[in-house]
């Protein structure tokens, strides 16, 4: 469960804790991976450059895939809505016939195009976590789940509006792909994940050969970052050498990805310090004394990763603005909606995809189905900036897409791994546009393109649906979406001297105007407002009247506060619908007047200076 993440952040610096979590999600998993190295030794070499120089080739298994296709189609999802116009798949595709290795697999059409979109991979990281339950069940596939656990809801801004997407649960072990061999399971790392996938690739494509030749772009999050990278490495070898299938890769989009761990080590502790998540001392002694890059630990440097952890407090690091999942929210049978991300999500969705109805609608052996797997991990880069650096060679579309407000591998990571790369850049940072509003930021280097995604957490399809398929539309596009739109800053030049300092040493005293207030308070009192609702229970001592004087433009006036230009300004709109107000006129005076019910203190708007509100 979400709630015990920074504990698990605690078991990944203090050895000494033990650390048991069910139940628990990819990035869990990932941390407890990052800790658990720190006790075995990885290869520091790195095994990945070795390949191209493999001179002898040996063919993947390819089993005859035909009649395969219908069989995996499914008719329909249990508690699915109605009006379903595209075609879905699920399935299993064999990837070792003698150790009896099978990876899982959702496949989702577009409703319209779906003969030419592009085809798209999908994986999430842990390593270990479901591509199906989080990736096409939380974040970018056509469903949600609803909070009664059975019945599903639409996203419409599922990834399958521009492309094919396809799901895939890997390696074997994560939600339904499996083993018949156990030992697997104890073998299984970066290099065996993306050999499996690759054969995968390679048979699914015999199962659809409509696809054999369609644009295909590999996408994913979090320890995807080691994954896709690899994935599309093992890609471009093997189109090489061989004279099956060509898989006519594109591009590869990662978000929030983990691509260099001292860079994430780095990333992740000053998030935490420039979003007020931790101390300035704190902060310095991380600063001081952990050297994440040469890895070398001290106890100190322990002691203050300890104290960062705990001046966390219990929030959901995911996102760190978003609600946690309380059980008191939890209301069975409420639907869902797409723009608001339900932070009990994960358990809905283990309820439907362990009822045996839906199994059997995906075509899965009787099972049970969790969101992550714990694996005893064999083989893991601490970087993959080098095998970014070849796919850039290799002249495909790359890029690294970051919610900002994820503090699990956070913008900043991102950041000082692509500086690691010192490239040059094409187009410098500016603000991408959608609706009118900034979605976030990109910038374009040489050979790799930054994006982030404003208010998303790592999650970003869950938190910003609508700006997670902009982006992701652009990806596929090559980024004609992203225009630029830099708003001018005006350069004026202010009093650099600091006239404020000299203020308490001001000796005279100098009155300010008081006029009579006599009798002024009771004409200022509103008796109602205007579509004020019926059930004002709140006493008058706790309501308080706000009124706003404004002279002129009556029309002009009105049609900003209608607009709701002003609200927006002065709240949020979830606040706003608590409150109500009113415009007043008599000859001299237009009032504007909000009525709000705040039970801890009485609040004075002010508006000020002089000319607020006040259109000439
Ligand atoms: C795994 O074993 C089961 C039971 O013997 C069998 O039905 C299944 O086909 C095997 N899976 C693979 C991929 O060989
Ligand atoms: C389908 O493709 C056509 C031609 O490219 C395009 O005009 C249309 O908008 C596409 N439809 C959807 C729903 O994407
Ligand atoms: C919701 O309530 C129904 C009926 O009581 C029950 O069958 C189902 O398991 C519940 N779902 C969850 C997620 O608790
Ligand atoms: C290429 O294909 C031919 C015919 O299918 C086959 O005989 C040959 O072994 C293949 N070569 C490689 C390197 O797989
Ligand atoms: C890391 O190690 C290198 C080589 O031993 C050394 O030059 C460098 O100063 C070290 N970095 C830090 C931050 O200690
Ligand atoms: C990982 O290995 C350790 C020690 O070899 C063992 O105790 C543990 O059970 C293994 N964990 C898993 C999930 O296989
Ligand atoms: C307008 O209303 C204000 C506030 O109630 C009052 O002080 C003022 O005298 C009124 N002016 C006219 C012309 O009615």
């Amino acid at each position: 469960m979400k709630k015990f993440v920074n504990l698990v952040f605690l078991c990944l610096f203090s050895l000494s804790i033990l650390c048991n979590f069910s139940n628990a999600n990819q990035a869990i998993y990932l941390h407890r991976l990052l800790n658990s190295r720190r006790s075995h030794t990885f290869p520091l070499s790195d095994s990945w450059a070795q390949l191209q120089e493999k001179g002898e080739f040996s063919p993947v298994y390819v089993a005859p895939q035909d009649g395969l296709m219908q069989a995996d189609k499914i008719d329909k999802l249990p508690g699915q809505p109605d009006n379903v116009d595209f075609d879905q798949y699920a399935g299993y595709i064999t990837v070792d016939p003698l150790a009896g290795r099978a990876l899982f697999y959702y496949f989702v059409e577009s409703s319209a195009n779906s003969s030419t979109n592009p085809l798209v991979l999908w994986l999430n990281g842990g390593p270990g976590c479901s591509s199906f339950g989080y990736g096409a069940m939380e974040e970018l596939g056509p469903f949600r789940v609803n909070s009664d656990g059975n019945t599903l809801f639409r996203n419409n801004y599922a990834w399958n509006n521009v492309a094919n997407v396809i799901f895939l649960e890997s390696p074997a072990g994560v939600g339904f792909s499996y083993s018949n061999t156990s030992s697997d399971y104890d073998r299984t790392g970066d290099t065996s994940t993306a050999n499996d996938a690759y054969t995968f690739l390679v048979n699914w494509l015999e199962r659809f050969p409509q696809y054999k030749t369609r644009d295909f772009y590999i996408t994913g999050e979090s320890y995807a970052g080691h994954y896709v990278p690899q994935l599309a490495y093992t890609i471009l070898l093997n189109n090489k050498n061989t004279n099956q299938t060509v898989i006519n890769l594109e591009g590869i989009s990662i978000g929030n990805a983990v691509i260099d761990d001292s860079a994430m080590a780095t990333g992740f502790f000053d998030h935490f310090w420039t979003h007020a998540l931790n101390s300035d001392e704190t902060h310095k002694g991380i600063s001081t004394f952990c050297d994440f890059v040469n890895g070398t630990e001290s106890h100190k440097c322990s002691s203050f990763v300890e104290k960062a952890l705990l001046e966390l407090g219990n929030i959901d690091l995911y996102n760190i603005y978003a609600p946690i999942c309380l059980k008191t929210m939890l209301k069975n049978g409420s639907s869902g909606s797409v723009n608001y991300f339900d932070p009990c999500s994960d358990s809905y969705v283990e309820n439907y995809l362990n009822t045996a109805e839906v199994q059997r609608a995906l075509h899965v052996n009787p099972t049970t189905w969790t969101g992550c797997r714990d694996y005893n991990w064999t083989d893991m880069p601490r970087t993959i900036l080098p095998i970014i650096e070849n796919l850039m060679a290799s002249g495909m579309r790359i890029w690294l897409y970051s919610g900002d407000i994820d503090a699990v591998v956070p913008v900043t990571a991102t950041r000082y791994a692509i500086n690691r790369l010192k490239l040059p850049i094409e187009n410098a940072w500016r603000p991408w546009y959608l609706n009118n509003e900034v979605g976030g930021y990109v910038v374009e280097y040489k050979g790799l393109t930054f994006v982030t995604v404003r208010g998303a957490g790592h999650l970003v399809p869950s938190y910003q649906p609508q700006r997670g398929l902009t982006m992701i539309s652009s990806f596929l596009q090559g980024g004609i979406y992203l225009h630029r739109l830099l708003k001018s800053r005006r350069s004026h030049n202010f009093h650099v001297s600091d006239s404020w300092a000299r203020l308490q040493e001001t000796r005279e005293y100098n009155p300010v105007y008081v006029a009579p207030q006599d009798g002024l308070m009771r004409p200022d009192k509103i008796d109602k407002l205007l579509g004020q609702p019926d059930n004002v229970d709140f006493d008058q001592s706790r309501m308080f009247i706000l009124w706003i004087r404004s002279y002129g433009n009556w029309a002009l006036f009105e049609s900003m506060v209608r607009g709701k230009h002003f609200f927006e300004i002065i709240m949020d709109r979830r606040t706003m619908v608590r409150s109500t107000y009113e415009l007043r006129q008599n000859q001299s005076f237009l009032y504007l007047v909000l009525l709000l019910n705040f039970p801890v203190a009485n609040v004075i708007f002010l508006e000020s200076p002089a000319g607020v509100f006040t259109p000439v």
